[in-house]
């Protein structure tokens, strides 16, 4: 923990006011420049980006679509090395005249599949600011591209079962890609944890899959009767296993955390079956009392779970090859959450119970460790593979889809942000998801049991229910709502070394009518709540990243599907270089060279 962080920490920036520009905009005082965009060479010899004459051989070498989780590691030369997540695809702004999965030509589906995955590459600081450039010539030894068919290890547990075996992998051990990976962590050991999410859009057949496994794919949300192509992406028209009548195990094999090792290009990925397999939003640690590591979770689904993982084994320093186990047994626990204000007074307004303050206690209910499961009916094997039955057979609480957790560097408490569920009634209202048709969201500040990761209970509270301030529902921590910033759709998260909250959102299109932004705010002092406004993002973009270095000079943000409504021909937004968008990541610095929130 940081020992210097001020006892009551403020932000000293003025606000950016809310706009929908088709443009980064930054406070006063603070300047930015893009770093790398789609379709920019990654791997030595990749061809420069051609937009109308794109192909999957480039691609697989070229920076991938809709950059979403972004980390950095400053290697000795005073360069650096960005890992950045490519979820998923905008194929109607990508490709002239798409219309759909059914009616694309096979190689525009090949250059989808190649544009998922994840990047690594070599940037350099632009002279001595905190801005960041690509390095676009020499050996970048580390540079890498992950796409939906690159070869992965499934490990843990889960590898090798019955439910993971395909006909192209029948020991049920090697995976080929990775899907929509959002959001992410990285790992005391230096590794990405790179987190799969809404894998269930890229399968299609499940009307013929056996009918015994019709229950388990649809509670991950894949479609199981009706015409199940339309609207998919039809990777099953390049690649068979997509296609679940043919198939039906291939779906078990995504939806899990994946570890990369950013400085070992030749590292294979390996799917860590450990820590379960639902709508992974992102995955991040700490260390327990006793030297574990803990790793919390979110499913990204309304109504759906907070997740936790504590390894078996003592993380150890230097030791490379031993981290590298950490995540392949322990225990993975899910969340029950009790309020302490009477059931009545949440009446799912948001109007705060009689003791001021949406507050409780919780328990992480184990649900197996490697070799026993806890859950009555369910092998360790299906627990790991359907975790979300297993969760909802021991009575989690349903919350309005969990995103980011991150925890603060100085204080150990650990945050959650609940996007948003506008599907919550009054009657589903409880004290921690207090709203009712919660359009704006919500975070979640966990406590636990003496300030240990490793602990099976814990203390929370609901330190900010977002929206406009001047909605009567939302909160701030009690701070004076004339003072603070309108924030909707809290999903990714990060802290600066003074322990402030800095939250990235993805509200649009549409809940607040105007772009999606990153925003900062004290959780700590007399200042906690005082959310503002601290960079927006260009017009149908979700502001994604952030990621703050530890010199505290940049912070990086990743501008997903900007104009993500609009076509080639008719396109919403024209960013960054005015002709088509190009999701993309940006580098933010103080033009004094300040700390980021100065
Ligand atoms: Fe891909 Fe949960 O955001
Ligand atoms: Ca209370
Ligand atoms: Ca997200
Ligand atoms: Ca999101």
């Amino acid at each position: 923990p940081a020992t210097a962080a001020p006892r009551n920490p403020r932000l000293g920036f003025t606000s950016v006011a809310p706009n929908t520009a088709d443009a980064v905009t930054v406070p006063q005082g603070y300047d930015h420049r893009v770093v790398v965009r789609w379709g920019d060479p990654v791997v030595p010899g990749a061809p420069e980006f051609d937009f109308a004459g794109q192909t999957a051989e480039a691609q697989e070498r070229q920076f991938g679509y809709n950059c979403d989780y972004v980390s950095f590691v400053e290697l000795d030369n005073g360069r650096g090395l960005l890992w950045v997540n490519h979820e998923y695809t905008n194929e109607n702004i990508m490709f002239a005249g798409y219309s759909d999965g059914a009616a694309a030509d096979l190689e525009q589906i090949r250059i989808s599949m190649a544009a998922h995955g994840g990047s690594i590459v070599e940037i350099e600081r632009v002279g001595r600011t905190g801005a960041w450039k690509l390095v676009t010539s020499g050996r970048r030894r580390y540079n890498r591209r992950i796409t939906a068919s690159t070869p992965m290890r499934l490990t843990g547990p889960a590898a090798g079962d019955a439910l993971l075996r395909t006909a192209a992998d029948p020991e049920g051990t090697e995976v080929l890609g990775m899907l929509n990976n959002c959001s992410g962590g990285m790992t005391p050991w230096g590794t990405v944890l790179t987190c799969e999410e809404n894998f269930n859009q890229y399968f299609v057949g499940g009307e013929g899959a056996p009918e015994d496994v019709k229950p388990k794919l649809r509670r991950y949300g894949i479609a199981v009767q009706g015409d199940t192509r339309a609207g998919n992406r039809r990777f099953d028209r390049v690649d068979e296993r997509f296609d679940l009548s043919k198939h039906p195990n291939e779906a078990n094999r995504f939806g899990y955390v994946v570890e990369i090792d950013p400085l070992d290009p030749d590292y294979q990925p390996r799917k860590r079956t450990m820590l379960g397999r639902f709508k992974h939003e992102a995955a991040n640690t700490r260390i327990t009392a006793d030297g574990r590591v803990a790793v919390y979770m979110g499913d990204d689904e309304r109504f759906d779970y907070i997740y936790k993982f504590v390894s078996e084994k003592r993380y150890r320093k230097g030791s490379r090859r031993h981290n590298d186990t950490l995540l392949d047994s322990g225990t993975l626990y899910v969340a029950k959450l009790t309020g302490n204000s009477p059931a009545e007074e949440i009446d799912g307004s948001g109007a705060l119970p009689e003791d001021g303050e949406f507050d409780g206690s919780g328990t992480w209910i184990p649900l197996c460790d490697a070799t026993t499961s806890y859950v009555d009916g369910f092998t360790v094997a299906e627990v790991l593979v359907h975790t979300r039955l297993a969760a909802d057979a021991v009575g989690a609480t349903k919350m309005d889809r969990p995103e980011d957790f991150e925890a603060s560097p100085v204080t150990g408490k650990v945050y959650c942000a609940l996007t948003n569920n506008s599907s919550r009634t009054p009657e589903q209202a409880d004290e921690a998801n207090p709203r009712a048709n919660n359009r704006y969201g919500h975070i979640l500040e966990i406590t636990e049991r003496r300030n240990d990761a490793g602990a099976t209970a814990f203390g929370w509270k609901v330190p900010v229910v977002c929206g406009d301030p001047e909605d009567p529902s939302t909160y701030f921590s009690g701070y004076d709502k004339s003072k603070v910033a309108a924030i909707s759709s809290p999903d990714n998260l990060t802290f600066d070394a003074s322990g402030n909250l800095w939250i990235a959102t993805d509200g649009q299109p549409g809940t607040l009518d105007h772009n999606d932004a990153l925003h900062a705010v004290p959780v700590e002092g007399k200042y906690r709540g005082e959310l503002k406004t601290f960079a927006t993002v260009p017009y149908g973009a979700e502001c994604c990243g952030p990621f703050i270095t530890e010199d505290q000079k940049t912070v990086f943000i990743a501008p997903q599907h900007p104009g993500e409504d609009g076509t080639v021909e008719q396109p919403q937004s024209t960013w960054p270089n005015g002709d088509f968008p190009r999701p993309s990541v940006v580098s933010i610095w103080h033009t004094r060279g300040r700390k980021i929130g100065s």
